[in-house]
């Protein structure tokens, strides 16, 4: 991609992520939506689509993506609906005509055993988009205007994690692509069930989000949480010795993280531990780790795919990922002079992984030690 185009994703993560510190300067403004939607829907979403593409340029419906997402989480942000209703539909429009054209309408290649799991997750990745999309519309429709379903979560914020499941999906599929071919049939089970139990599991964890029931919601994702396991045993077993597999182990180390807090959000609920404020900082734990820890190592990986490997040093930059997102910016949302320090960490970080040029293979033919 080129370095125009990184620059503008630059400064949009670093924008989405001082709008999680701005609560300290505006206690009364809830800058959430800006926070989240400007990295998952707007950045993820953008990158699915410039990956489906395969171009190297912004193609017109990856730049009428990118600025209508981008519009989007600012009139959802300003709760003015009938336009964020109405940009949500082009939207829908948008994914749905590369899905077609990359996919077909039916995702036949789920059921086809000969089609590669990086295909399954891709294709996943954009009708989960698509249906995010649409649902979101019926939510503000519901919450806003009709009020016909009685379910109390079933409104836009409940997209936070919804926007956040199409980049899960991708980069699981960019994993799956830098895995060798099963060497068994067992691993090939394994790969196809951990593909199964991902995509219905996230479907019937939504729909026990929205009927809020804990008992079944703990179920659930302690089986998403195995799967999660799985995938990491599977990725440090077959993932492909390169310099893209330390982030991407990195990314699924986040994932883990995020299903773990995410388990342990629920599981408070069944404590004496339970308090609002307890709840509140795993929350913020498990929406900081899962946006910025994994996510955000999918959005990078596709930023700089062709460019790898990067003249950095791999371990030295992903211990800088994992401090910002681990310890400064959760303390920054609670102390705003460490939300000072987390921005200039984390903008160091994301500024070496997206500008550093590709390492130059050496005299002897060789590429150095990433
Ligand atoms: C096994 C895995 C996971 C479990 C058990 C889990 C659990 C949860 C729970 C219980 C909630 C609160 C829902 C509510 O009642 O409002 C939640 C919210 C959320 N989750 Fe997860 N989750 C998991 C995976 C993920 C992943 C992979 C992502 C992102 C890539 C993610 C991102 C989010 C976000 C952004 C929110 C909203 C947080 C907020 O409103 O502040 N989660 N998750």
């Amino acid at each position: 991609m080129s370095e125009k185009n990184r620059a503008i994703f630059f400064c949009i993560i670093l924008i989405a992520l001082l709008f999680g510190f701005m609560h300290h300067f505006f206690p009364e403004i809830h800058f959430e939506r800006l926070h989240i939607f400007l990295l998952n829907l707007c950045t993820g979403g953008t990158l699915i689509i410039y990956l489906t593409e395969g171009k190297t340029i912004f193609s017109l419906k990856t730049t009428v993506f990118f600025i209508s997402s981008f519009i989007y989480a600012i009139f959802s942000f300003l709760e003015i609906y009938n336009m964020a209703i109405a940009i949500s539909l082009l939207l829908f429009v948008v994914v749905e005509t590369i899905r077609i054209k990359k996919f077909g309408f039916f995702p036949y290649n789920f059921f086809d055993t000969k089609s590669k799991m990086a295909e399954k997750f891709h294709n996943a990745s954009l009708l989960c988009l698509s249906i995010g999309i649409l649902l979101s519309t019926f939510a503000i429709i519901n919450h806003e205007y009709l009020k016909l379903l009685p379910f109390r979560k079933f409104e836009l914020n409940t997209f936070f994690l919804g926007f956040s499941f199409p980049v899960s999906l991708i980069t699981l599929s960019i994993i799956f692509s830098t895995m060798k071919k099963a060497p068994s049939n067992t691993h090939k089970i394994l790969k196809i069930l951990s593909f199964w139990i991902i995509n219905v599991g996230v479907i019937i964890f939504f729909i026990f989000i929205l009927f809020e029931s804990f008992i079944l919601e703990l179920i659930i994702s302690l089986i998403l949480f195995f799967t999660v396991a799985l995938v990491f045993w599977m990725y440090y077993r077959l993932g492909f010795k390169e310099q893209r597999k330390l982030f991407l182990s990195s990314a699924i180390g986040f994932l883990n993280i995020t299903a773990i807090t995410g388990v342990a959000y629920i599981f408070l609920y069944f404590t004496n531990h339970y308090t609002p404020e307890n709840s509140k900082i795993i929350k913020d734990i498990h929406r900081i780790v899962s946006l910025y820890g994994w996510n955000l190592t999918g959005i990078i990986v596709i930023l700089r795919n062709n460019d790898f490997p990067i003249d950095l040093n791999s371990y030295r930059i992903i211990l800088l990922h994992w401090i910002s997102t681990i310890i400064l910016i959760p303390a920054g949302y609670y102390f705003p002079a460490m939300a000072l320090i987390a921005t200039i960490t984390f903008g160091v970080f994301i500024y070496i992984v997206l500008f550093r040029k590709t390492k130059t293979i050496s005299m002897d033919g060789k590429v150095p030690e990433f």
